[in-house]
């Protein structure tokens, strides 16, 4: 993970790194550093903790140079504290890291007994090879390739040294690096987001590329030196939604987007007039759909249980059969693919080191990968066959919301694309679906009620020993999903289990403490359901039901009882999932946690 930024250009460095690494915090926050040239060297600054306590230390601190890298981490090797932050400098040289050097053991005893290690990142070694090539080599560009073919793993790294002030070298292999062209100035960074400001106009680079910026200007090699032709692309998103505009999180403002949200990942596959779905421009031809057998959804996280519920959506509405995996499984469990097999890749970030390896394993088998991303031009957008998106707009928050919402609603698409592709959709069908989904976006408005209720019940829910969230069918990964944010958001205990299956070990954790959260909509399962909420509430577990209006016996057995408003099954997981992040956000808010930036974790996850 780690955000990585780098400037070259008139301004003043200092502002714009910082800047670049507070669009990049979401990486990682352990620690955060820049080193920026000052007087014939490179003056290097760094903090332990949030980029808020580096800004403070680089107050006081003037740069009259016009060079200068900047990071923000998330500790894979070594403790997050000071001497473990980025900048690495050696000998003049520093370097700012994002990824892992899996080879770290093995060149850092090739180094020799006496080379002295400040630090215990597998980082720092970068700094101290490419030093001992500047030895002998001309310029910084050669020594990064001469040092590039020994670093095996994933790693995106900037380099600068006080004895090449006019030059500044970017390789990657795995993480995403961007080379924003700007008016006099380059500015190369992790993420669109922290390039957004100053210029439209960016270069992403490939693997094992290499990047030299002199001055203003910039070219870009193989991992052989050779000179590489790249297109300039010009980024249609805008910054303008990276602010908290009077939320006291993102998290929140980002849970009260849904709506807006959801209507714009669906607004370009729905005709409003005709009610029919076609998916567009997703980059494969019409007739495609109808050759599909078998379905993968590769994923991880939040996005995978967006994804389980696609496959409910796609087995009852296309008859297609779905294999689910989380992409760390199923990168390594040899997985057979059938011919005329479509992958569906989910990612919000379109750069989660797991799912894009799983993506480059299933498209060296031959088969077709459809993304569902919400950032565009992502590696896993980039190297996807067809392309979905969510439309979302910029998720800050660590924990996914609305790009989560807005996946259920492309995974409906998806499965009346296919189902209509197959010819097992009326087309009446297909208009109530079309509509149900179209009705959403105002269904979730109303939905945002249940904010006050948590808001208001937080300080007695926090005091709970646990959470346990249970739904059927389509409720079910949304269960999942509801315990993973109350987990890394309130830091305690929370299961999701199919309902069915409490009898089967886990009733017995229930007793007073024990908060039961019940997805209960108006749907097939609902009586079988409640049978399962009855076994719980006899146990004398508290139950928080999650159900349609107007259903008082789910009323009547609850403790707490909040409603949704009466939809198809289809949208139900979408309208769910709202006051379930509403749960855990409130909860979190109460126990005093940092809701937009939990412990130990990074958004983009770009590490194995
Ligand atoms: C949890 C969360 C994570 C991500 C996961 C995958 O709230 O956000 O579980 O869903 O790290 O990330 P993407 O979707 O970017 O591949």
């Amino acid at each position: 993970m780690c955000g990585i930024v780098g400037y070259y250009g008139p301004q003043n460095p200092k502002d714009i790194i910082v800047n670049g690494l507070k669009c990049l915090e979401y990486r990682g926050y352990d620690s955060a550093g820049v080193a920026i040239f000052n007087k014939g060297e490179f003056k290097r600054v760094r903090a332990e903790g949030k980029l808020s306590v580096l800004q403070g230390k680089l107050e006081s601190e003037e740069f009259d140079g016009h060079i200068g890298i900047g990071h923000t981490r998330w500790a894979t090797h070594g403790a997050p504290v000071e001497r473990n932050a980025h900048p690495h400098t050696v000998a003049g040289v520093s370097i700012v890291h994002n990824g892992i050097i899996e080879n770290y053991m093995q060149l850092r005893e090739d180094l020799g007994e006496g080379t002295k290690f400040e630090s215990e990142t597998d980082s720092e070694l970068v700094a101290h090879y490419i030093a001992q090539e500047l030895k002998s080599e001309p310029s910084l560009l050669s020594a990064v390739l001469k040092v590039l073919p020994k670093l095996h793993g994933a790693y995106s790294i900037l380099v600068v040294s006080k004895d090449h002030p006019d030059e500044m070298v970017a390789f990657k292999n795995g993480p995403p690096l961007i080379v924003g062209v700007a008016a006099g100035a380059i500015i190369i960074a992790s993420d669109i987001q922290a390039i957004m400001p100053h210029t439209k106009k960016a270069v992403y680079l490939d693997d094992l590329e290499v990047v030299q910026v002199k001055g203003e200007s910039f070219k870009i090699f193989n991992s052989k030196g050779v000179p590489v032709d790249k297109a300039v692309t010009t980024v249609d998103w805008t910054t303008d939604q990276a602010q908290k505009d009077g939320y006291p999180h993102f998290m929140l403002k980002e849970i009260y987007e849904q709506p807006r949200a959801v209507a714009k990942a669906i607004a370009p596959h729905i005709n409003t007039s005709t009610h029919e779905v076609a998916l567009k421009d997703v980059g494969l031809p019409d007739a495609y759909w109808a050759t599909v057998e078998r379905v993968f959804i590769v994923a991880c996280g939040t996005s995978f249980y967006a994804g389980s519920v696609g496959k409910y959506l796609i087995e009852e509405l296309a008859r297609v059969p779905v294999e689910i995996d989380v992409a760390s499984e199923f990168r390594y469990r040899n997985p057979v693919v059938p011919k005329n097999s479509l992958a569906i890749i989910i990612s919000q970030s379109g750069e989660t080191a797991d799912t894009l390896a799983a993506l480059r394993q299933l498209k060296q088998m031959g088969v077709t990968c459809v993304s569902i991303c919400n950032v565009k031009n992502s590696t896993i957008d980039r190297e996807t066959n067809g392309h979905l998106y969510m439309n979302s707009g910029v998720e800050i928050g660590v924990a996914s919301t609305k790009a989560f919402t807005s996946t259920l609603a492309i995974l409906n698409l998806v499965a009346l694309q296919m189902a209509k592709a197959k010819k097992v959709l009326t087309s009446e069908n297909e208009h109530l679906y079309a509509k149900a989904l179209l009705a959403a976006p105002a269904q979730m408005e109303t939905v945002l009620a249940c904010d006050k209720f948590f808001a208001d019940a937080a300080n007695t829910l926090k005091e709970y020993r646990g959470f346990l969230y249970m739904g059927r069918g389509v409720s079910y990964p949304i269960a999942l999903e509801g315990a993973l944010k109350m987990k890394e958001l309130a830091y305690m205990h929370a299961e999701g289990y199919a309902a069915g299956e409490m009898k089967h070990g886990p009733l017995a954790l229930i007793d007073k403490r024990m908060a039961v959260v019940m997805l209960a909509p108006s749907d097939s399962l609902y009586e079988k359901t409640l049978s399962n909420l009855e076994e719980a509430k006899a146990r004398g577990g508290e139950i928080i039901s999650v159900g349609t209006l107007g259903n008082e016996r789910l009323k009547s057995l609850s403790k707490h009882y909040l409603t949704l408003p009466q939809a198809n099954w289809t949208i139900n997981p979408i309208l769910e999932a709202i006051p379930l992040q509403l749960l855990a956000y409130h909860v979190a808010s109460a126990l005093g946690n940092d809701v937009d930036q939990p412990r130990n974790l990074a958004k983009s996850v770009t590490v194995e």
